[in-house]
């Protein structure tokens, strides 16, 4: 069970969190990177599975939006598929991944395309991508509209981003802020982390 605690309406609920300070890219500009990463994932995967669909892993929650945007732009036979996983990130559990929802659809021999909504320390997606290897999954492919730009204790491989942020907190399509900002038109940094 989620515990939901309110952000103060000041940083979330008011026009203000829209603000130039804090808003990192427009929709227009969110779209547009989704578009350019979809022409570059279509140049490599188009081809590779004449005969057998790629599987596309969105990664929930936050992955629904740039799934949403990114799906049409694909030219290749796709199958769709979802995954939720939360992590501890305290020392008590070292980081384990604890799996909320699992792929229906098998991953044996399956080329897999992961798509998350944010590169950070890159512990769910190195976890996701190992978790298609074990489960025989052909060749995984990794895409995430945003990655942090800091450094990262483990090397995670990606092979498609969107755009890049600084080391910020920021929310917006799909990324939320205590469950609250998915639906902002853009990418914006969360006030109080200023
Ligand atoms: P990781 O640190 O790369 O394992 O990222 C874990 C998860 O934390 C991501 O999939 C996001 O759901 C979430 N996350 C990390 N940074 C942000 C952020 O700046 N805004 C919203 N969610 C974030
Ligand atoms: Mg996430």
């Amino acid at each position: 069970m989620t515990t939901w605690s309110p952000l103060p309406t000041s940083a979330i609920m008011t026009p203000t969190h829209l603000g130039p300070a804090e808003h990192l890219f427009s929709a227009e500009e969110v779209e547009t990177a989704i578009q350019r990463m979809a022409v570059a994932i279509n140049e490599e995967m188009e081809h590779l599975t004449p005969h057998r669909p790629v599987l596309l892993l969105c990664v929930l929650t936050g992955a629904v939006v740039v799934v949403g945007q990114l799906m049409p732009h694909l030219r290749f036979p796709l199958v769709l598929d979802c995954v939720q996983v939360g992590r501890y990130g305290d020392e008590t559990s070292g980081g384990v991944l604890q799996w909320r929802t699992r792929p229906k659809e098998s991953l044996a021999g399956a080329v897999v395309l992961l798509v998350d909504d944010i590169l950070d320390e890159g512990v769910t997606l190195q976890a996701l991508q190992e978790y298609c290897m074990v489960e025989g999954a052909a060749a995984v492919h990794t895409a995430v509209m945003v990655r942090k730009i800091r450094s990262r204790a483990i090397d995670v491989r990606v092979d498609y981003v969107g755009l890049e942020v600084p080391d910020r907190f920021v929310f917006g399509y799909g990324l939320d802020a205590r469950g609250l900002g998915r639906n902002a038109p853009g990418i914006f940094v969360l006030p109080e982390d200023g």
